[in-house]
């Protein structure tokens, strides 16, 4: 019988990128080119080239598509989900493309030999409870509300799916939790609100997600984890402190102009 791949002792070079042609994928492919083999996929066909990379059409929700694509990877950054217009989408549909559809990408990672998955989730996947201290940390009580849950518990369940391939069959799986991304089209921005009573700043710069995602690609001693992406602020609402200790994040885009940050 053939030995399973050691996945610990291989050094990441080849990464696939799912979601690729979204607003994120930009500025994480802009950071992984040069320094890794990206293949793209995404269920439609790039709006830009990327030179020196493959693209592959595939939908997540369809298993043997996916699994054909982590072909021959190192590493997964899986970024798909349902982001725009999604306030009218039915449960179904979050089911069908983030949760089965981060499922079939794990489950393809294991198939196909991949070392790690580097999902993409976000702040939402565990609103802060009431009574939890702020900013809020990865393992802090948290509390579902009824605005945007599908989206939120879609995510949510995203991250159990990693975490329980992660103890099957000892995938590498680090969550990334992206703050509001700006200039994503759908958000205003930062704007400092009329009364401050909390840590209020959610925001995050997507060349800050992209080094987030580019050190978790890097990591060799963190084997699972979940952290928050956001800006580097005091007033942010959600700590990145973490993902400094253990990833070396480092978040430059800070809005230094908005007043409240004195860190
Ligand atoms: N935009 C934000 O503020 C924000 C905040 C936190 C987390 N995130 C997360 O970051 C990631 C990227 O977000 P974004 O704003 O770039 O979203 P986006 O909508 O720009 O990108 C999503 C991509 O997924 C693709 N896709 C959708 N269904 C698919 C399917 N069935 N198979 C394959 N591809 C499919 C779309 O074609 C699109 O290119 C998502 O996981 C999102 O939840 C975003």
């Amino acid at each position: 019988m053939l030995n399973p791949p050691d996945r610990t002792a291989r050094k990441i070079k080849k990464i696939l990128i799912t979601g690729a042609n979204g607003y994120l994928a930009q500025f994480v492919i802009d950071r992984l080119c040069g320094a890794y083999e990206l293949t793209l996929t995404d269920i439609v066909e790039l709006d830009r080239t990327v030179s020196g990379t493959t693209f592959i059409k595939a939908d997540v929700t369809n298993a043997a598509e996916i699994e054909a694509v982590c072909a021959d990877q190192d590493a997964v950054v899986h970024l798909v989900a349902l982001v725009r217009g999604r306030s009218d989408k039915p449960a179904s549909l979050f089911a069908d493309v983030m949760v089965k559809g981060t499922w079939n990408v794990a489950e393809a990672c294991v198939k196909q030999g991949v070392k790690k998955l580097v999902n993409i989730s976000s702040i939402s996947a565990c609103p802060p409870a009431p009574s939890a201290r702020l900013p809020y940390e990865v393992d802090d009580d948290f509390q579902f509300g009824p605005g945007d849950l599908y989206y939120a518990l879609a995510k949510y369940l995203g991250e159990r799916i990693g975490a329980a391939y992660h103890q099957a069959h000892g995938l590498d799986v680090i969550h990334v939790r992206p703050g509001v991304i700006d200039g994503d089209g759908q958000n205003p921005g930062p704007a400092v609100p009329e009364i401050v009573t909390d840590p209020w700043f959610v925001y995050v710069d997507p060349r800050d997600v992209a080094q987030c995602v580019a050190r978790a690609i890097e990591t060799e001693t963190v084997r699972y984890g979940a952290y928050n992406a956001v800006a580097g602020r005091a007033d942010s609402r959600f700590s990145w402190k973490q993902a400094v200790d253990d990833l070396g994040y480092s978040p430059v885009h800070n809005w230094p102009d908005i007043p409240g940050d004195d860190t």
